[in-house]
């Protein structure tokens, strides 16, 4: 990003970063730990430090604004984990939402059939080690929990295996209790929770993970219109926040691979060290999800169209991703090692996060630390800044260093006070990409770093 109002945007195919560097940022720098960690930890399940609980702050309330409230006929809701358990009999989950999976004999690695490459398969062979592998096994992906302390008369229940139930469960309460008339789409964003076969590659694929998901509700005739607009609505929003353009792409789901409830699917996917790997899901829905559940729960959720009279039950579009799988993305799309030049002799590590998301927005720093004007200004310019936008305070080290500690974690903008400002009450503002600097006075800071790093 260039000190106007351009981002710089890699467009050249610069390494594909590996998983491992981003882990080590992640637990280095407060992005993320692994969950129970003093107890040895649990398999896809994770913690999110300081910075990490930031930028996922930021990550979702990109995607509230830019799905709720700029959009007049979407509204959101916040539904419960835990619901009825027939709604997972409606949904089909009970019964359709499995894996089927194969160990091998010799090495003891389990692989989801769908993941194994089609020879491996042909040939009941290891990928890993060529042994033989066992006759594939079903699993059920629900995590049961059960409601009640009586041994007897407790109920078994599910905690939610995909976030959107909620929002089929609530569709008639949002209907009466709002103005909305078809077509209009319900938001959330929400935990859902798997027990995946095969957990792995960090935040990727995870037993406890957030989803965010629209559902939009239309007449069937303008179920294809609506469907291509929020399709393409979806992929301009993950081209927005990314460096790496040319590695966004959809693909189009087969017949033998759309989930129970889909009659067409798009990934929108991106391309890591991990390769082409779904980000979001655009799911044709259709009326699966409100018939069942006027079925299975004898309440009738057609729409009567209040012009027409036509009642009718509401197909659906859905976009679902992952907020994870988000965080992830945008880690390995940014994260880049830049060897020493010209702008930097030592060469630094560095984090091209979009300013809207990065977890930090500016630091202060006084150029010294023994000079008790400067340290004095800087922290007046930091107690101000920090009621507007996400701040940090630095004078340990030289400036050099300080400003390489900030450029690992993504902070956008350094803010220098030297012996300058003590004259003309001017500071300088060091931008991270281009590590071009300016100077401004410090009555137009806030308004100057504020246009760049609040969405609009
Ligand atoms: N309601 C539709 C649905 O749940 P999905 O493709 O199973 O569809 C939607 O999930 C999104 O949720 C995925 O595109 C992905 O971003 C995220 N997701 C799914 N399973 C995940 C997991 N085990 N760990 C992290 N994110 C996951």
């Amino acid at each position: 990003m260039t000190q106007t109002e351009d981002r710089t945007l890699s467009t050249e195919d610069t390494p594909l970063v590996p998983i491992e560097k981003i882990v080590s940022l992640c637990k280095r720098r407060g992005f993320v730990y692994p969950n129970s960690e003093i107890y040895g930890g649990v398999s896809g399940i994770y913690d999110f430090g300081p910075l990490g609980v930031e930028l996922r702050n930021n990550i979702r309330r990109y995607w509230w604004w830019s799905m709720v409230q700029i959009n007049d006929n979407v509204v959101g809701i916040e539904g419960a984990i835990i619901t009825h358990p027939r709604v997972w009999e409606a949904s089909g989950h009970v019964e359709n939402f499995v894996d089927r999976l194969v160990e091998c004999k010799n090495c003891k690695r389990r692989f989801r059939i769908d993941h194994l490459p089609a020879e491996n398969l042909a040939q009941n062979k290891c990928p890993v080690c060529g042994g033989e592998l066992t006759e594939p096994r079903t699993f059920n992906l629900m995590m049961e929990t059960y409601l009640g302390v009586v041994e007897g008369e407790r109920m078994k229940t599910y905690l939610r295996g995909e976030a959107c139930q909620n929002i089929y469960l609530d569709y008639d309460n949002v209907l009466k209790s709002s103005r909305l008339q078809i077509p209009f789409g319900i938001c959330q964003i929400g935990k859902a929770f798997r027990n995946e076969v095969t957990p792995g590659n960090f935040l990727f694929r995870q037993r406890e993970f957030e989803q965010w998901d629209l559902q939009f509700f239309v007449h069937p005739s303008e179920m294809e219109k609506w469907f291509d607009y929020w399709k393409e609505y979806r992929f301009e929003w993950y081209k927005g926040i990314i460096n790496h353009k040319d590695r966004l792409r959809f693909r189009e789901h087969a017949q033998d691979e759309l989930a129970h409830y889909a009659k067409q699917a798009f990934d929108i996917e991106y391309r890591s060290i991990l390769g082409w790997q779904e980000w979001e899901g655009i799911h044709w829905r259709q009326d699966w999800d409100l018939s069942r559940h006027s079925e299975y729960s004898g309440q009738d959720l057609s729409y009567t169209d209040p012009e027409t009279k036509e009642r009718y039950i509401p197909w659906i579009v859905e976009t679902s991703g992952g907020v994870d799988r988000t965080f992830l993305n945008l880690l390995l799309d940014a994260y880049e090692e830049e060897p020493p030049s010209g702008k930097d002799k030592e060469g630094r590590t560095v984090l091209h996060l979009h300013p809207w998301l990065a977890p930090v927005k500016v630091a202060v720093l006084p150029l010294q630390k023994n000079k008790e004007e400067l340290v004095t200004t800087a922290r007046d310019i930091y107690n101000r800044l920090k009621r507007l936008m996400v701040s940090q305070y630095d004078d340990v080290a030289n400036i050099g260093r300080r400003y390489r500690r900030q450029d690992e974690i993504g902070t956008p903008f350094c803010v220098t006070v030297d012996f300058q400002t003590l004259e003309d009450s001017t500071v300088t503002v060091r931008e991270r990409d281009g590590m071009t600097q300016i100077r401004l006075a410090i009555d137009a800071l806030p308004a100057y770093l504020l246009e760049r790093v609040m969405w609009r």
